[in-house]
C-alpha cells in the first residue's frame, strides 16, 4: 500500500528527525511505501540554511537511511520536502503561510508530528487549534517522553486535548513499532503452546534488558535531568512488560490492547522507602573502555562543571499483583555504555521438578524462551537435549532458533511504520494518556525518593555491564542476569 499525506515535523532540524525521521521518510520512499504526492513540511524556529537538496544530502551522508541515496530519489525526495522558518510561542505570517500551504485537499491525512520538548506540546497545539489546523484529517504525534512527571504529562494532556480529540493523539514510543514486539503478541494470541505457559505456574522470572553501548554525547540539554528512569524505563521498558505480562485482548485493535496493558500498569505493586533502596538500582557511567578504546564518562561526556545526580543506568525488580503474575519477579534493566548494543526480553521457566538420571542434576539449564528486538529480530528457545558425544546419559543445552523475517516496512524501521500508521489513523501501537500516567505515577514514587535522599547514584565503568549492585539484584535471589550464563560475550 501507498501512503498519501502532509506531515508536519516541527522539530524539523532537530536530532530525532535528522537521525530517524527523515531517514525513514526516504527509505519508505524508495521503497514504495511513500507516495512522491506527499508532502512533507520541515519546521524550525531558526530556519534551516541552503537548499533541501543539499540539507538532506548531508542529513543522510551523517543518518544512512536503510537504503541506498541514488541521485534520482534524492531529487524527487527533495521536491516532496519543504524548509519552513516557524516560531511556537506565537501566532503571525508564518503560521498563516504554513496554513495556506496545506490548505487544499481535505481528503488526505495530515500528520503533525512534534519533534520538540515537551515543554513546547502546548502552545504548539494552541496554534495549530488557532490556525484551524486541527480538522478531522489532522492528527498530532507526540514524541516521548511526555512530561517529566504525572503532574506534568496530566497537564500536557489536557493542553493537547483542547486541540486534539484522543483518537486524533498519537503518543509514540517507538519500541512498539519494532517488529519483534508485534511478533510477541502474535506468538502469544495465536499460539495455545504459549498461553498455557504464560503465568507464575511454570515462569520462574522474566528479564527485559535495553543495553546500549553509545554513551550520551551530543545530548545534553536532553538527558542532564532526564536520565535513564524517565528517558527507558518510564515508557519502553514498561511498555515491554505490558506486552509481556498483558491478559489476551477481546479484538487486536487500539482500545482492546491499551485497555489490556493499562491493567498491567495498574496492578504494578509501587515501591516505597527501603524498598526502593532494595529494588531499585541507579548508576552513572565513569570513564572506561569501550570496544578497544579510551571513553570518557558521563560528566566528560557533557562536559559538566558540577557533580550530577543524573542516572545513565537503572535496573530494578517488579511485582505484578494479579493471579497470573503473583510472585514472579519481573527484572528490567537499560544503561548507557554498557559493552553491547542489545535489546531483550528473556521468559526463564521453573527448572524441572526432579531429574530422574544422577548425571543430569547438574547440568540441567531451566528453559528460556528469548525474544530479541535488536539489534536482530530473532526468537529462540532455549531446552535441553541428550549430549550425543557424551558417554555417560549427559544433556547439552541447544537453542532452537526461529526466523522471523519479515517484508520491506520491517526493514525500514519502527518510525516509518508508526508514522504510517498515524497518517492511517490507527492507534494500535501509540499510547493512551491512561497509560502514560499511570506509568508516571509508579516511576515518579522512585524518583522522588532519590530526589529526598542524600546519596548520589552508583558508578560504573563505561565498557561494564554496571555496578555490583544490579549484579547483586539478581543473586541475591540465585539468579543470573541471561549474559552472564549465555556465553554472550562480556567486557570486563
Ligand atoms: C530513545 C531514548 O527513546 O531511545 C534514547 O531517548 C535511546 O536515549 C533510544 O538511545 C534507544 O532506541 P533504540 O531503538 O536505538 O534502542
Amino acid at each position: 500500500m501507498v501512503d498519501v499525506f502532509d506531515l508536519v515535523i516541527f522539530g524539523g532540524g532537530g536530532d530525532l528527525s535528522r537521525r530517524k525521521l527523515l531517514p525513514a521518510l526516504f527509505a519508505g520512499f524508495v521503497a514504495g511505501r511513500v507516495s512522491a504526492d506527499s508532502r512533507i513540511y520541515l519546521t524550525s524556529r531558526s530556519g534551516l540554511e541552503g537548499s533541501v537538496h543539499d540539507w538532506l544530502k548531508e542529513v543522510f551522508d551523517e543518518s544512512q537511511p536503510a537504503c541506498d541515496v541514488s541521485k534520482d530519489h534524492l531529487k524527487t525526495f527533495s521536491s516532496m520536502v519543504s524548509m519552513v522558518e516557524l516560531g511556537l510561542t506565537k501566532g503571525g505570517d508564518d503560521w498563516e503561510s504554513l496554513k495556506a500551504s496545506l490548505a487544499g485537499d481535505d481528503d488526505r491525512p495530515l500528520v503533525h508530528f512534534l519533534a520538540i520538548p515537551p515543554g513546547l506540546f502546548t502552545s504548539t497545539c494552541e496554534l495549530l487549534g488557532q490556525y484551524g489546523l486541527n480538522s478531522k484529517r489532522a492528527r498530532v504525534v507526540l514524541e516521548k517522553p511526555l512530561g517529566h512527571d504525572l503532574a506534568s504529562a496530566q497537564a500536557i494532556n489536557d493542553d493537547v486535548g483542547r486541540a486534539f480529540g484522543e483518537d486524533q493523539t498519537f503518543r509514540i514510543d517507538h519500541y512498539l513499532g519494532k517488529e519483534a514486539v508485534q511478533n510477541l503478541l502474535a506468538l502469544r494470541f495465536s499460539n495455545i503452546l504459549f498461553e498455557e505457559l504464560w503465568s507464575g505456574r511454570t515462569i520462574d522470572h522474566i528479564q527485559i534488558t535495553i543495553a546500549e553501548d553509545q554513551g550520551v554525547q551530543g545530548r545534553a540539554g536532553f538527558y542532564e535531568g532526564t536520565g535513564a528512569m524517565r528517558d527507558m524505563v518510564q515508557n519502553h521498558l514498561l511498555q515491554l512488560l505490558c506486552l509481556v505480562a498483558m491478559e489476551p485482548p477481546a479484538r487486536l485493535d487500539a482500545d482492546s490492547i491499551r485497555d489490556e496493558k493499562l491493567k498491567v500498569l495498574k496492578s504494578l505493586k509501587p515501591l516505597s522507602g527501603a524498598e526502593i533502596d532494595r529494588n531499585v538500582v541507579r548508576a552513572q557511567y565513569q570513564s572506561g573502555a569501550m570496544h578497544g578504546s579510551a571513553v570518557g564518562s558521563y560528566a566528560d561526556d557533557l562536559e559538566l562543571e558540577q557533580p550530577s545526580s543524573t542516572e545513565t543506568f537503572v535496573a530494578l525488580k517488579a511485582h505484578i499483583e494479579n493471579w497470573r503474575w503473583a510472585g514472579v519477579p519481573f527484572y528490567l534493566r537499560t544503561g548507557k555504555r554498557l559493552p553491547d548494543r542489545f535489546a531483550e526480553i528473556v521468559i526463564q521457566f521453573k527448572p524441572v521438578p526432579h531429574a530422574p538420571h544422577p548425571n543430569w542434576g547438574s547440568n540441567l539449564s531451566p528453559n528460556r524462551f528469548i525474544i530479541r528486538l535488536q539489534p536482530e529480530d530473532h526468537l529462540a528457545l532455549r531446552m535441553m537435549v541428550k549430549n550425543h558425544s557424551a558417554k555417560s546419559e549427559a544433556l547439552k543445552e541447544v537453542e532452537m532458533n526461529l526466523d522471523v523475517t519479515g517484508d520491506d516496512v520491517i526493514r525500514l524501521g519502527p518510525y516509518l511504520r508508526l508514522i504510517l500508521d498515524a497518517a492511517r489513523g490507527d492507534q494500535s501501537l501509540f499510547v493512551h494518556r491512561d497509560e502514560v500516567e499511570h506509568a508516571w505515577r509508579w516511576v515518579d514514587r522512585i524518583i522522588e525518593h532519590w530526589e529526598s535522599s542524600d546519596e548520589p547514584p552508583e558508578s560504573y565503568q563505561a565498557g561494564t555491564w554496571g555496578p555490583y549492585e544490579a549484579h547483586d539484584l539478581m543473586t541475591r535471589d540465585r539468579r543470573e542476569w541471561f549474559h552472564e550464563t549465555s556465553g554472550r560475550k562480556v567486557a570486563k
